[in-house]
């Protein structure tokens, strides 16, 4: 038996293949290097360059491979990308998704995880974490295009028998504390990269999208959780359909919000290395304040997380950033 990872070759995606090799699984990784890396993928996993909205690839790939699980990460990833550029995220990451659910669907494939995103609440209604039974109303094409696939999901489970669970990620951020992988993005727009790249002196200067938000400090606030704590709920998730599970949906994230400004000032002091700050206006499609409620997935799944540290968060993305601009593995 094998998991099929869907964009293996990227920044969780890669996190994932690790942690499934520390679980002794047999690992098969479907990438189209769009953004992944092969160096990425370690050695002993089966990599198939294409695509996961490829159909027949796909289903020769589950037939060769012999495939019980699903864990689909593939898709594209930008929120302000998105506003401009949405019909590139309806098809990365919604007409994608189809064909590969029907892919699942015809080979018998019964058990499906599914990258989503906190991004399909939208703004919430009410001030404090979100519980994923709040409404759903997404503010960005991102958001919309992963909302889409989240009822597909649900609807194909029904008539095909496919057992799932769907994790929303707040904000992802860090890297393998092993140093064996990290985000590697070139012209990354995700916070903690970013001002990761700019303390190690890779960018001139950092730009903050809004300081007059109605927060405690006026920038955003995210909820930020560390890779390795994320792909450890996706090993759980699988034993749970491996023991015959049947579905939920569940946020990722430490139920704790920091903002923008204090992101910045903790890359500053876990650095040491101060770096220039350019207040500029909003970004489109920003949400104030992202906070995740988490109990129903440490209810679910027994998750615990091990590094509900900001510090520890961003000393692991520094040490990968570090590693790059020596290694030159990215732009
Ligand atoms: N930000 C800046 N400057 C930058 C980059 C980001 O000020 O150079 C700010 C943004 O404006 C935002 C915050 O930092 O307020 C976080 O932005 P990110 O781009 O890092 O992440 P997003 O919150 O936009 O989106 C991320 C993921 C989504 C997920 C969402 C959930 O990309 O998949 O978190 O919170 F849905």
């Amino acid at each position: 038996m094998s998991v099929l990872v869907t964009g293996g070759a990227g920044y969780i995606g890669s996190h994932m293949v690790w942690e499934l090799l520390d679980h002794n699984e047999s690992v098969t990784v479907i990438d189209n290097l769009s953004t992944g890396f092969k160096w990425a993928i370690p050695e002993g996993v089966r990599f198939i360059e294409g695509d996961a909205g490829d159909m027949a690839l796909v289903e020769k790939t589950i037939s060769a491979r012999k495939v019980d699980t699903i864990i689909h990460f593939a898709g594209s990833v930008v929120v302000p990308e998105s506003v401009s550029d949405p019909l590139k995220y309806y098809e990365n990451n919604t007409a994608k998704s189809r064909n590969l659910i029907a892919a699942a669907a015809r080979m018998g494939v019964d058990q499906f995880i599914f990258s989503s995103t906190a991004a399909v609440y939208g703004e919430p209604a009410t001030t404090g974490p979100i519980r994923e039974d709040a409404i759903l109303n997404p503010m960005s094409p991102y958001g919309s295009s992963k909302l889409m696939t989240e009822i597909m999901l649900r609807d194909a489970a029904n008539a095909h028998d496919i057992r799932y669970v769907m994790l929303r990620y707040f904000n992802v951020a860090g890297a393998d504390p092993k140093g064996r992988t990290g985000q590697s993005t070139t012209g990354a727009t995700h916070l903690i990269k970013v001002a990761c790249e700019a303390a190690l002196g890779k960018r001139p200067s950092f730009q903050i999208f809004g300081t007059d938000y109605d927060t405690e400090d006026g920038s955003c606030v995210r909820d930020f959780i560390h890779v390795s704590d994320l792909v450890a709920a996706h090993q759980k998730a699988l034993e749970f359909l491996r023991e015959g599970g049947l579905k939920f949906t569940a946020n990722c994230g430490y139920s704790r919000g920091y903002s923008v400004l204090e992101v910045l000032e903790t890359v500053k002091r876990v650095s040491g290395n101060n770096f220039r700050v350019i207040e500029s206006p909003r970004r489109p499609g920003d949400i104030p304040s992202l906070v995740a409620n988490a109990h129903r997935l440490k209810s679910r799944v027994d998750w615990m997380p091990k590094y509900d540290d900001l510090d520890f968060i961003i000393q692991t993305a520094l040490d990968w950033e570090s590693r790059l601009v020596s290694n030159r593995k990215s732009a």
